[in-house]
């Protein structure tokens, strides 16, 4: 387990996670992290490449150490945020995925979604993965996908 406490989380959404995104923000909050919030905060329709950039960038530069994005699915805040240099955004579905996600492909951002998961799947879901460590026996995979990263123009 890390410690929650010096943890500081980018938070981001679209209007598919309108419903829920005060309340899984809040209980992020409530469990002991610092939470920048990235947007989107309205209900009309956006485009969640412009906040998971932003938030994505903020991990990358280190202002913080992971992230946490909700779209309809997961699926378009993880392409978008991946293609930040440094980033490895993991769309995940349950407790075991989210947990999968930091433990073997160490995860800095996880990507739910809003219409895929309830709340409560949503708040676990990202504590399970705020909370569980990389396993160093996997460090030579991770190097690996950050070589092919390093050969991109
Ligand atoms: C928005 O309708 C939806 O496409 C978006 O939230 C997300 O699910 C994309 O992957």
């Amino acid at each position: 387990m890390e410690d929650k406490k010096e943890i500081k989380i980018a938070f981001a959404t679209d209007h598919a996670a309108s419903q829920v995104r005060e309340a899984v923000k809040n209980y992020l909050i409530s469990i002991g992290y610092e939470v920048e919030d990235f947007g989107y905060s309205g209900e009309d329709s956006c485009d969640y490449p412009d906040y998971a950039y932003k938030a994505a960038l903020s991990v990358q530069q280190g202002k913080a150490d992971k992230g946490v994005l909700i779209c309809g699915t997961g699926i378009g805040m993880a392409i978008a945020a991946n293609k930040v240099k440094g980033i490895i955004a993991a769309t995940v579905w349950n407790d075991d995925t989210a947990r999968l996600a930091a433990q073997h492909n160490k995860a800095n951002i996880l990507c739910i979604g809003s219409r895929t998961a309830t709340l409560r799947e949503l708040c676990s879901m990202s504590k399970t993965f705020l909370q569980t460590a990389f396993e160093e026996r996997h460090s030579v995979r991770i190097q690996k996908i950050k070589d092919i990263e390093n050969k991109q123009n």
